[in-house]
């Protein structure tokens, strides 16, 4: 026996009896206002309660139990986290964004059963971190991060630290000896709120959202730090042997009994129509909750369904997850890389952590350009803001610089040579962008303007792509698109010509776009500014490619779409010895400089001066051809109805909405017949 035991011995022969006492008002006590979030008592007693515990504790160390509601508040103890496998693998769920896919989820389940009459459960999808507990005997032995889903790291010692996850559960419950329930770990976000007003305080970055903070806390190696953050949870499975209920909810509904916490929102549906209605019950009134939730999981309720769905390697067909769009989020920056492009043109690139964004993954965002990241200050390891916008490529629209720290790290700035031949970069009076000025020899750029030679709305060369493309760059036999012409299929069949058959196609794919007419040519050259659009009206305009390339910056500008700019771009790119050996060997590979004599035929002024809007299906013609037939008559396609829309072509099966539209402004409807007859087609 130590000293300290004898001490023990003398002054308090049966402490035993206070420390249990002790231990169960204490855990009441927690469980009512960590759980039920009442306070049956005030601050202080609590806290008398507690000191006096901690002291029966420490004078009576044989007294030690892992499950004490001291042992919440943490101890100085530190170790690293242990790995441990999962005792059933932790599947994560399908994810949705819209509600389209809620509904041939509920198809699939309908037909999985066979039309056997089912339920769904519809819970919160609360956004922290996921964690299985282990109950033997109904205490809590284990605790584990989902890790990759196999193992994961023990946890245990900073689960105990939070108030509303029950050590031992009330005796006499129905809970089976051996039972696993998994559930989310969150911070609130009072308690993120808090701390982040603390570390403001502290002059320290502050954390960027809650589920980054409950992660922080709960890998802390000092579960003083878990104790002292208010982590919260909230349960949604139960699984094991011998669980008392025959349905999901029912299950839930007994863990909430035993002392868990299950989140308050949950509810049956019967039918999609509840489901929807759920959806959007939740979509709006999630702002009130008091820890941050991402989505809805919709559950098939019954144990048995659920089992005769059965699950995929990836998930189970029995669940999934909706998702609510997030339209801007927070994430962290970690380099910049620049991108040259065909034009030389270099972008600046944001490499982002992964975060879902507007229903994908996005990694990467457009910094514009040099005064981009100027004004926005923008440095390694800064939490950005990102936005999806209108487009595909995400835009960032602003930086956290509250967050900063010493964590940050140097301010971007933009490279002063092209990152791919080390010419150095230059910017044009007026222009925002930077380029590369080495057009003949900087390999992205040769690449890059081939690529756009063959694109499908250029020469569509189809039979040739981005890789067969760098591989012929690579082996020396292209330089410019004019070496095209020159390839062989004995140079691309390979060393004992196995890929003979593809070679061929190849050649012969490269013969059939000498067919491809001068405005496409034109536009497949890469002029700067120049786009499909305008290549139309120059090839209209000037007709062959001699007077286009003897045009002065007035007269192109004279063509209806052709401003200051572009013919800038034009009779610079013109007047470029390179470009013209271009155009001339090009010319003598038999590509068509001039308009076809059928198209100078077919041009008409019928519709000049006309907007028209093409929507539905056409049974003599596809949009493209009738896009096309617009253009040879003078007139031009726009995308959306107005006041100053001519008339609408109008097939087969056009939308409700557009027709109320075109209605409502008073505009003439035409169809696919009458439009051929005007243009005198029939
Ligand atoms: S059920 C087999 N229910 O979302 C079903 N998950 O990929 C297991 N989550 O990893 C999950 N709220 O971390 C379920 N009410 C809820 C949830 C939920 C959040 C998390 C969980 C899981 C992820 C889905």
């Amino acid at each position: 026996m130590s000293q300290q035991q004898i001490l023990n011995f003398f002054s308090d022969p049966d402490p035993r009896e206070e420390i249990d006492e002790l231990r169960r008002e204490l855990n009441r006590l927690n469980h009512a206002y960590y759980v039920d979030n009442r306070s049956l008592v005030s601050d202080q007693e609590f806290d008398q309660m507690m000191h006096r515990l901690q002291t029966l504790e420490a004078a009576h160390p044989e007294c030690f139990d892992p499950d004490s509601p001291t042992q919440r508040v943490g101890s100085d103890l530190s170790g690293d986290f242990r790995t441990v496998e999962h005792s059933n693998p932790m599947l994560s769920l399908a994810n949705t964004y819209n509600r389209r896919e809620v509904g041939d989820f509920y198809r699939r389940v309908q037909d999985g059963l066979h039309g056997q009459p089912f339920r769904i459960c519809c819970e919160m999808k609360y956004d922290g971190l996921s964690i299985s507990l282990i109950y033997d005997h109904g205490r809590l032995t284990r605790a584990v991060t989902r890790g990759d889903g196999v193992r994961g790291d023990d946890v245990t010692r900073n689960i105990r630290t939070i108030r509303s996850i029950p050590l031992v559960l009330p005796p006499g419950g129905s809970w089976p000896p051996h039972f696993e329930i998994r559930g989310e770990v969150l911070m609130p976000w009072e308690s993120f709120n808090r701390l982040n007003s603390e570390r403001e305080a502290a002059g320290e970055p502050l954390l960027a959202n809650p589920r980054n903070a409950a992660s922080g806390t709960l890998k802390s190696k000092d579960p003083r730090v878990a104790a002292s953050r208010g982590l919260d949870a909230r349960l949604y499975y139960l699984i094991g042997e011998g669980i008392p209920g025959e349905s999901h909810y029912d299950n839930l509904m007994a863990a909430r009994e035993w002392g868990f916490k299950i989140g308050g929102e949950m509810q049956l549906a019967d039918s999609l129509e509840e489901i929807y209605e759920y959806i959007d019950r939740w979509d709006a009134g999630r702002a009130s909750l008091p820890v941050a939730t991402d989505g809805i999981v919709l559950k098939v309720n019954s144990l048995v369904q659920q089992r005769s769905l059965g699950l995929t390697a990836k998930s189970p067909r029995w669940a999934i997850a909706y998702k609510f769009q997030a339209e801007e989020q927070e994430t962290v920056l970690r380099e910049v890389t620049f991108q040259v492009g065909r034009t030389g043109a270099v972008t600046p690139v944001a490499n982002m952590d992964p975060v879902p964004l507007s229903g994908t993954t996005v990694r990467r965002a457009t910094l514009n350009n040099a005064d981009f990241i100027r004004e926005m200050d923008l440095h390694l390891g800064d939490t950005v803001r990102v936005i999806k916008g209108g487009e595909i490529i995400p835009k960032i629209i602003g930086v956290r610089t509250d967050l900063r720290g010493p964590h940050t790290g140097a301010p971007v700035t933009f490279i002063t040579r092209c990152p791919e031949c080390g010419t150095p970069l230059v910017r044009f009076e007026g222009e925002a962008a930077t380029y590369c000025p080495n057009s003949a020899l900087c390999p992205p750029q040769i690449k890059g303007r081939i690529e756009h030679f063959i694109s499908r709305k250029a020469m569509n060369i189809d039979s040739l792509g981005p890789e067969t493309v760098d591989d012929l760059w690579q082996r020396g036999l292209i330089h410019d698109v004019a070496d095209l012409y020159l390839l062989r299929a004995d140079q691309l069949s390979g060393e004992d010509g196995e890929r003979m058959k593809s070679a061929q196609k190849l050649i012969r794919g490269i013969g059939q776009s000498r067919e491809v007419p001068f405005e496409r040519v034109l536009f497949a050259l890469g002029i700067r500014f120049v786009g499909e659009t305008a290549a139309k009206s120059l090839a209209r305009a000037f007709r062959n490619i001699d007077a286009l390339m003897a045009a002065t910056a007035d007269e192109l500008c004279r063509v209806d779409g052709i401003g200051g700019v572009i013919a800038g771009s034009v009779v610079s790119w013109m007047a470029d010895a390179h470009n013209r050996q271009l155009v001339e060997r090009l010319r003598r590979a038999g590509l068509r400089f001039e308009l076809s004599g059928e198209q100078l035929e077919a041009q008409s002024s019928l519709l000049a001066g006309q907007s028209i809007v093409i929507s539905g299906v056409f049974a003599r013609h596809s949009r493209d051809e009738y896009k096309a037939l617009i253009e040879q008559h003078g007139g031009k396609n726009v995308g959306s109805l107005s006041k100053n829309t001519a008339f609408l072509l109008a097939g087969e099966n056009m939308g409700p909405a557009k027709l109320e539209k075109a209605g409502k402004l008073g505009l003439r409807i035409v169809g696919e017949d009458e439009f051929l007859a005007m243009i005198g087609e029939e």
